[in-house]
């Protein structure tokens, strides 16, 4: 089961995806660059309509907290905790294809997952995302 959390922290239920699923597809996801060639399967999550270019969407997936954010670039899903000191990035300002970290200001572009301006820190954690049919998907191991 899928809560989504907006940025005026209402609170929403979505698909009903298996929840051990899931658990199973974040922790894919976390490896997904270290074992890209493994295939994936896409599941349904929200309409694109409800993420509109600039804002971002906190969802809880079998106990993770995934960011979806909507920028020019596109929609990417990132784990909602900034690798510099694991403040969560929800709160965080998105700026062209970039989000802000609300703690210490550190910026990532959400494209590569990097921080910007020679922070040093390590990248965002992200996940397999794309948008089909108007569905925002996202990809999991099996
Ligand atoms: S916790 Fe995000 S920049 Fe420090």
């Amino acid at each position: 089961m899928i809560f989504a959390l907006t940025d005026d922290s209402m609170i929403s239920n979505h698909h009903p995806v298996n929840p051990l699923f899931l658990a199973d597809f974040v922790q894919g996801a976390r490896m997904s660059g270290e074992n890209s060639a493994e295939k994936l399967t896409y599941h349904d999550l929200i309409s694109i309509d409800e993420l509109p270019t600039g804002e971002k969407r906190l969802l809880m997936l079998a106990g993770e907290e995934v960011l979806l954010c909507r920028v020019p670039a596109g929609v990417f899903a990132l784990r909602n905790r900034c690798p510099h000191a694991e403040s969560p990035l929800h709160e965080g300002r998105l700026r062209q294809n970039s989000i802000s970290c609300p703690l210490h200001g550190a910026r990532f572009d959400l494209v590569s997952g990097r921080a910007l301006g020679g922070t040093g820190y390590r990248p965002l954690t992200c996940f397999p995302v794309k948008v089909e049919g108007g569905r925002v998907l996202l990809g999991m191991k099996g």
